[in-house]
């Protein structure tokens, strides 16, 4: 039976103590690379962390987030970068935040069909991390994610009904 990605994500944020086979890892980068973006302006650059120090100076960057201890027990951390100069603005709106947020996606649902587990973290010092890596100026750091075997899958968090979120002719 085929996994089904979409329903088998989860946040995952216990690891188990295994490598990830660097062809996995290979695949799950490729998926990043073909998301769509804006004007195929493909904004993303990503950062792949395997070494385990630089993980832990992550980490002590991330005192109070729920992921922090992830990002030391998975053996690969995913961090995308975006040059907001490569996408689009219209009407205040960045897309680049949206590009990255489709890359994202491709990168968790990817890994969810490869039994990896991920989580999206988000909050982050910014700067605290481009200092560790020396990430230039002109990107934004907007994602990261852990990236190993889970050590369990939880269970799913709710989620409003399709009734609550969609409006069908008129709002
Ligand atoms: C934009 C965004 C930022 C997030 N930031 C964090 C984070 O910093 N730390 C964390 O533990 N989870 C973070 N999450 C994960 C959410 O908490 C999680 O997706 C949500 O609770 C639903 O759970 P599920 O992913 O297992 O379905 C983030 C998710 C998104 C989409």
């Amino acid at each position: 039976m085929p996994i089904d990605p979409i329903l088998n994500r989860r946040s995952i944020r216990k690891f188990r103590d295994e490598n990830v086979e660097p062809g996995l890892i290979e695949q799950v980068l490729e998926a990043a690379r073909l998301a769509p973006s804006w004007k195929n302006l493909q904004t993303w650059e990503l950062l792949v962390i395997t070494d385990a120090g630089k993980r832990s100076e992550v980490a002590g960057t991330m005192e109070g987030n729920p992921a922090r201890n992830a990002i030391t027990q998975a053996p690969v951390l995913i961090i995308v970068c975006a040059d907001p100069t490569r996408s689009g603005v219209m009407n205040g709106k960045e897309y680049y935040m949206t590009d990255i947020g489709i890359v994202m996606d491709h990168i968790m649902l990817e890994a969810s069909s490869l039994g990896l587990g991920t989580v999206f973290v988000g909050l982050f010092d910014e700067e605290k991390i481009r200092g560790i890596f020396g990430i230039p100026g002109q990107y934004r750091i907007v994602a990261m994610t852990p990236l190993g075997y889970p050590e369990k899958i939880p269970e799913p968090r709710p989620r409003k009904g399709i009734e609550e979120i969609v409006h069908r002719n008129n709002w």
